[in-house]
């Protein structure tokens, strides 16, 4: 159970736990605050008996802080049950008063200790613990994943969910039950979806989900299709360094089998009606954090190929601000983890507007694809590291995919750009690789020399505006340096203020030939920052020697289109931000105050 956590520990990681039932019905437990090793040194200290049923959890607090108390489980029926939960129960403040008028005593702050006390109350009157569950689900509201066991059932795991992810592993003589495959891929590939409000009893011969009225409901198994090497960091420091070298093989995998030698797009596997796709007229994109970031990059080139209006808005801020989308509106929801909270309300919403909804998704039968009308799934592997890299990579690549999927489908006046592009994206692979094999140790350089930076200013335009946000997301939440991302012709009218003798700023230039003389603006840029003194890192395009004489370093990377060089120039920032962590002394996979995956709004 331990290694299990340890591969979700990415998830959540301020504090774990462990419940145990023993075969003859004792109940064991033990929690600690922060990571999971701390747990682990204090089962080594203080071993639990000898059982063959649990469950356990890594935390990312919302309700409490990160303390021993607040960790899960949380115990109910005077310690015979035990109870984990991920989410937030909304309406435990009025299940709690009740509870406390009824004599039940509470511990922690946690709104998970209320739902522990309920299901212990629910099943003291029936007696049966699935029957308890279905009735505990059913009372409380907002999004939740609960698994229980009892000291009265050992061999037995009572699960329930409401937005919040939870998949069944079928083993041999043994079952399992994870927020995600990788907690029991060592065991077993084949793996069952548990839908929206359903409860499910596991015993090791066992698997029962019922919907919430007890009935029986079909389920849908599938095979995992990636092994456990591709969940271990395989010889790097960190995964995120694996996930950074990864990416040449990220974008080949969401490259392949999606277009024809003719250059023909074929993306039937979205399974969705190709006349609605010919009569949309405008697409949202809805995404958080770096996946905005790829719909940014996507309004560039959907917009440039389709002449669809495109709008990128944070999934958050969409869902609350009553947006104008109907049947003609394609919503493009770009999720990793497929479990985003603050996108999943976003699609719900969409799709209650009559918009239809196509996902573009790292995590196969996730909640995003499963509540959408289509999607197309990123093949960039499980990502452990917090910091999103290859799948950032490969939700570009997709993003490209679609938007010359609806050029190709709607007619358009860019056939031969069309065929160009796809011969570039083509090489994306080989052209990352060459970063890494000659680029990576200059950004290692670069990053040591700058490891006590206190601000860091990143410029781009156009598509490289995108990919400065990114590079400064990652600085911010690898390193946490102050760093702020800038539209470069943006700065004048306000940012340049920051300027001082010595700031750090790093400068995205477009390629010569880009559209518009945008290259010559942008050198106007840096050296409208050079005169006030900044210290300028530009990354250019090979071959790219205007920049050299502004620049204290240049980084250069390979030539592409203009539209697909986010593709390269994202990867030196991605281990600019890494490196600077490291020599910091900091942990790169699991950022402070982070998870993950962010199930909750
Ligand atoms: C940053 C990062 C986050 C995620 C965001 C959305 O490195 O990883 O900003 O991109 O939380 O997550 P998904 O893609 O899983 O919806």
């Amino acid at each position: 159970m331990l290694a299990g956590l340890k591969r979700l520990e990415y998830r959540g990681y301020d504090s774990a736990g462990v419940a145990l039932v023993t075969p003859d019905g004792e109940l064991a437990t033990a929690k600690k605050a922060g990571k999971l090793s701390n747990l682990t040194d204090d089962l080594e200290a203080n071993a639990l008996p000898l059982a063959q049923t649990g469950i356990g959890h890594t935390r990312w607090a919302t309700h409490g802080g990160p303390t021993d108390v607040n960790a899960h489980p949380h115990l109910g029926d005077g310690g015979r049950l035990a109870l984990i939960h991920n989410g937030i129960i909304e309406n435990f403040a009025q299940l709690k008063a009740p509870l406390v008028a009824e004599g039940f005593e509470f511990t922690s702050e946690t709104d998970t200790e209320v739902a522990a006390a309920q299901l212990a109350k629910n099943y003291r009157a029936t007696g049966d613990l699935t029957a308890a569950m279905r009735e505990t689900a059913a009372q409380l509201e907002g999004a939740f994943t609960l698994l229980a066991v009892h000291a009265d059932l050992p061999g037995t795991v009572v699960a329930a969910r409401r937005n919040s992810p939870l998949v069944i592993g079928l083993g041999e003589g043994e079952n399992f039950l994870g927020s995600d495959v990788a907690a029991f891929i060592d065991y077993t590939r084949t793996a069952v979806e548990i839908g929206q409000d359903e409860v499910v009893t596991i015993t090791p011969d066992s698997v029962v989900i019922t919907d919430l009225a007890g009935k029986v409901v079909p389920s849908e198994q599938f095979e995992v299709d990636w092994d456990t090497a591709s969940a271990e960091k395989g010889g790097f420091s960190s995964f995120m360094d694996k996930e950074i070298h990864d990416q040449p093989q990220a974008v080949g995998d969401t490259l392949l089998g999606r277009f024809d030698t003719e250059g023909k797009l074929s993306l039937d596997e979205m399974h969705i009606d190709e006349n609605v796709l010919k009569s949309i007229d405008k697409i949202v994109v809805v995404a958080c954090g770096t996946a905005a970031y790829a719909g940014q990059v996507a309004k560039y080139a959907i917009e440039h190929w389709c002449r669809i209006p495109v709008e990128v808005e944070l999934a958050h801020e969409f869902r609350y601000r009553d947006p104008v989308v109907n049947e003609k509106t394609l919503i493009v929801a770009i999720s990793q983890s497929g479990e985003t909270m603050d996108t999943i309300m976003a699609v719900r919403h969409a799709r209650q507007q009559g918009a239809k909804v196509i996902a573009i998704c790292n995590t196969f039968g996730s909640t995003i694809p499963r509540e959408s009308d289509a999607v197309l799934y990123t093949h960039a592997g499980p990502e452990i590291a917090v910091a999103s890299t290859k799948a950032f990579l490969s939700q570009v690549v997709a993003c490209y995919l679609l938007g010359l999927y609806l050029a190709q489908l709607r007619g358009n006046k860019f056939r031969d750009e069309i065929a160009l592009i796809l011969k570039d994206l083509q090489t994306i692979p080989e052209k990352i690789q060459r970063i890494l094999d000659e680029g990576k140790d200059q950004v290692l350089g670069l990053a040591r020399r700058n490891e006590d930076v206190g601000s860091v200013l990143f410029l781009g335009r156009h598509v490289g505006y995108p990919v400065a946000m990114e590079g400064a997301l990652k600085l911010k939440e690898l390193a946490y340096i102050h760093a702020e991302g800038f539209a470069a012709g943006e700065l004048k009218h306000g940012p340049i203020a920051l300027i001082d003798d010595g700031q750090l700023v790093i400068i995205v230039v477009p390629s010569k030939r880009g559209r518009d003389s945008l290259h010559a603006k942008v050198i106007s840029n840096i050296q409208e920052v050079r005169a006030r003194g900044a210290n300028t890192v530009v990354i250019a395009e090979e071959g790219d020697e205007d920049v050299r004489e502004f620049a204290s370093e240049v980084i250069y990377v390979p030539e592409t289109s203009t539209l697909l060089a986010p593709l390269l120039t994202t990867v030196p920032l991605q281990i600019f931000a890494m490196e600077l962590a490291t020599a910091k002394g900091l942990d790169v996979d699991q950022p402070r105050n982070l998870a993950k995956s962010v199930t909750v709004e």
